[in-house]
């Protein structure tokens, strides 16, 4: 399993995330990303099906400040 949210304390709102992965991350107020997929709300708490982990993975690896975190396991945010 793989779960992920958005540290917003490093992103910088550079929007790269939203656009490779618009199914899991969208943007809140300020621009900085935030994981939507099934009103996660950026907990890392709802499970991402198989086939948008190639999308998370690719966010996570194009982000420019590695503020996008995976994990097997929920977060606890
Ligand atoms: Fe922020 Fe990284 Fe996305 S800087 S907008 S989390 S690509």
């Amino acid at each position: 399993a793989k779960f992920t949210y958005v540290d917003k304390e490093t992103c910088i709102a550079c929007g790269a995330c939203g656009a490779t992965a618009p199914d899991i991350y969208d943007y809140d107020d300020e621009g900085l990303a935030e994981v939507i997929y099934e009103e996660d709300n950026n907990k890392g708490v709802k499970e991402i099906p198989e086939d948008l982990h190639d999308d998370m993975q690719d966010a996570a690896d194009g982000c420019p400040t590695d503020s996008i975190q995976i994990a097997d396991d929920p977060f606890n945010n």
